[in-house]
């Protein structure tokens, strides 16, 4: 783990779900590493709370809000199209929304299944509308936060929906797999125009995660997990490692979990399923 923090100064860097836990935890110290920090939430009360905590704290004014429902690609649009606006570069993108599976199945307002929409999903859509731009401010950094949990997961490619058979344990593990696999791909597809993907797991972290939508098993889970928990700063140590550090400049395609780089499962390395999630993940994009 880095002990001295490298400066940020002129790096923009986005940061979705920076509201709560790891990924407001990794808004800050970016802020006070002196980024442009631009938040990205759902919520413009949680994150105006928020961004005024993290610019009174870090002392850095440029710290900016927009706002999204990542379940909603309309919303991813409009969220790019904003931010392209008013901004001409974007160095660092980290991708660390995330919301645990439902007890019942819930479908987005574009007719797909939430925990797979959100997790996985947006991520996917965010990063291509945003490819060109990233690609413009080389060298620049993709981050994707994914989950240990990917490990129990497997890619039920002919229901991606799950509209044959809904299992809430199988959604999360499979959306978090799903980041890991599109993290390789997405490498490969930028070998040579200096912009890395990275995904990581951050650890088992006390957070609000599945606190909202998660049901009364999980909630429960979460809150057993949570007592054993680490804090969200040392959550986001990964992340913001991943974001910024001189060590990894150039390095792209690998899972990190504590600022290393470790094996993932078996499975997200196979190339041809990279491939054909790609593809099917394009066209219920449309990218
Ligand atoms: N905590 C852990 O132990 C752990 C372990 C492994 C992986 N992770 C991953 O770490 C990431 C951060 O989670 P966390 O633990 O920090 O949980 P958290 O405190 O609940 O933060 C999740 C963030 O995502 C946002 N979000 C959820 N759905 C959204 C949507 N539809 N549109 C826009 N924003 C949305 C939340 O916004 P609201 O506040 O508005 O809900 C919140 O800001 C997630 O990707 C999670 O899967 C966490």
């Amino acid at each position: 783990m880095p002990t001295v923090k490298s400066s940020m100064q002129g790096k923009i860097c986005m940061v979705t779900g920076a509201n709560s836990g790891i990924g407001k935890a990794t808004a800050l110290e970016l802020a006070q590493m002196g980024a442009t920090v631009v938040m990205v939430c759902r919520d413009r009360a949680r994150g105006e709370q928020a961004r005024s905590e993290i610019t009174t704290t870090s002392r850095n004014n440029a710290v900016d809000l927009l706002l999204a429902d990542l379940s909603s690609q309309q919303s991813i649009r409009q969220l790019v199209e904003h931010f392209q606006h008013h901004y001409t570069h974007l160095h660092v993108l980290i991708n660390n929304a995330g919301a645990a599976f439902t007890g019942r199945r819930r479908e987005t307002v574009d007719g797909l299944e939430m925990t797979f929409a959100v997790n996985y999903l947006a991520p996917f859509l965010l990063t291509n509308l945003l490819l060109d731009m990233l690609k413009a401010s080389a060298p620049a950094r993709i981050v994707n936060v994914s989950s240990a949990a990917h490990k129990s997961g497997s890619m039920q490619m002919d229901d991606l929906q799950a509209e044959k058979l809904y299992r809430p344990m199988r959604t999360y593990p499979q959306a978090k797999l799903a980041v890991v696999l599109f993290t390789y791909e997405l490498a490969r597809r930028l070998q040579g125009t200096g912009v890395t993907a990275n995904c990581l797991h951050p650890g088992f972290v006390a957070t609000n995660f599945a606190q909202s939508d998660g049901g009364p098993a999980v909630r429960l889970l979460v809150k057993l997990l949570g007592s054993f928990g680490t804090s969200p700063q040392e959550g986001a140590q990964t992340s913001i490692y991943l974001a910024s550090s001189p060590e990894v400049e150039g390095v792209t395609g690998k899972y990190f979990v504590k600022s290393i780089p470790r094996r993932s499962a078996a499975i997200s390395y196979d190339e041809s399923l990279q491939r054909q999630l790609w593809e099917q993940s394009a066209k219920l994009v449309n990218v």
